[in-house]
């Protein structure tokens, strides 16, 4: 058996228990992880809430840092006790096991903590900019405006767009305008007259607008960008049905391959998400708590702890 977060009723924070569930077994093109890390988004309270529905009960977790301890038929590129960073298959990774399809190994000079933060923020932030052509030959995105810049997404986004060439400018509180520079961004203050704020920095706009935070923000993104083609929003659904912008949700053409991409920037140094803090899987309310209050600088994990597996861990 193993110890696995879950939630039988919608709600707040405080439906979140620590059960006992049998161990899950790796099908064909899985691998199961011993899991060391797990990242917190705020899908992960949105689907607790019941807002993006979802059957009852329900496990809770998706980016994983751990060891791999068992492999399904077809598995040829890792091996038991090979450190490996990837997505939970079933959106269960808040347990002392998971099984995974989508994986890499983990950078040599990364902990599991920092590891288990990068999964969804990496591959949203890589789709993101793809889908706005930030980086490539036309360049579309050579000036780029990320809005909620110092979350977990807008963080890679930042680091990301900065690797591909472009002149970023980000929106975020005044006392993460430090942080935000150090990420490589010109730091601008969100609220009321942001377009006036961008323009002092751009004055003619930029090219690309990427909507990270979903703040109602979509007319002023497009008056800066030029038009909504070259604006992408990750949270502002009704938004982008409003203003004609491209939704980008994680269900269509993932870029699962910035997994094995990223660890040559990290390596060069070029590329870090900070964990916030840490917190232990039987702490996992308080993690959801602080994600719901909206203002994490990077990331939040959660520790996960296993004895007496025979795999190290
Ligand atoms: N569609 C997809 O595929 C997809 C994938 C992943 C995530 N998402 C969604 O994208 C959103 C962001 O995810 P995340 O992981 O980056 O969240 P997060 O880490 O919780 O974001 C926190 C950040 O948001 C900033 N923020 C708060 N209010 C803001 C505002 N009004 N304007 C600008 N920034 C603001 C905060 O900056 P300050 O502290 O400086 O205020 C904080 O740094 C979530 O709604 C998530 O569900 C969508």
């Amino acid at each position: 058996m193993m110890k696995a977060a879950r939630f039988s009723h919608f709600g707040g924070p405080e439906v979140l228990e620590i059960v006992d569930l049998p161990d899950p077994h790796a099908g064909p093109g899985q691998i199961r992880v011993s899991v060391r890390a797990v990242g917190v988004n705020p899908t992960d309270w949105k689907l607790r809430r019941g807002l993006m529905g979802g059957e009852l009960p329900q496990l809770t977790g998706r980016d994983v840092a751990g060891v791999v301890n068992a492999v399904g038929a077809g598995i040829t590129d890792v091996r038991l006790g090979d450190r490996v960073f990837g997505f939970s298959d079933d959106g269960a990774g808040a347990a002392e096991l998971a099984l995974l399809s989508h994986y890499a190994p983990i950078p040599p000079s990364l902990g599991f903590a920092e590891a288990a933060a990068l999964p969804v923020a990496l591959e949203t932030a890589t789709r993101s900019l793809d889908a706005l052509g930030v980086g490539t030959a036309s360049g579309a995105g050579n000036t780029l405006l990320v809005n909620g810049a110092t979350g977990g997404v807008g963080s890679a986004a930042v680091q990301l767009a900065v690797a591909r060439g472009a002149r970023v400018i980000g929106t975020a509180s005044p006392a993460n305008h430090a942080y935000l520079r150090s990420l490589g961004a010109e730091p601008v203050a969100y609220g009321p007259g942001l377009v006036a704020r961008v323009r002092t920095l751009a004055p003619d706009g930029v090219d690309a607008a990427l909507d990270v935070a979903g703040s109602g923000v979509l007319p002023e993104l497009i008056e800066l960008a030029g038009g909504p083609e070259q604006v992408v929003t990750i949270t502002d659904f009704a938004g982008a049905q409003e203003h004609g912008v491209t939704f980008s949700r994680g269900d269509t053409g993932r870029a699962v391959h910035a997994l094995a991409e990223i660890g040559e920037l990290i390596e060069a140094g070029r590329f870090s998400l900070p964990v916030a803090r840490t917190f232990p899987l039987a702490e996992i309310a308080q993690a959801h708590r602080l994600s719901e209050d909206g203002h994490v600088r990077g990331k939040l994990v959660l520790l996960v702890g296993r004895c007496g597996r025979g795999d190290g861990t």
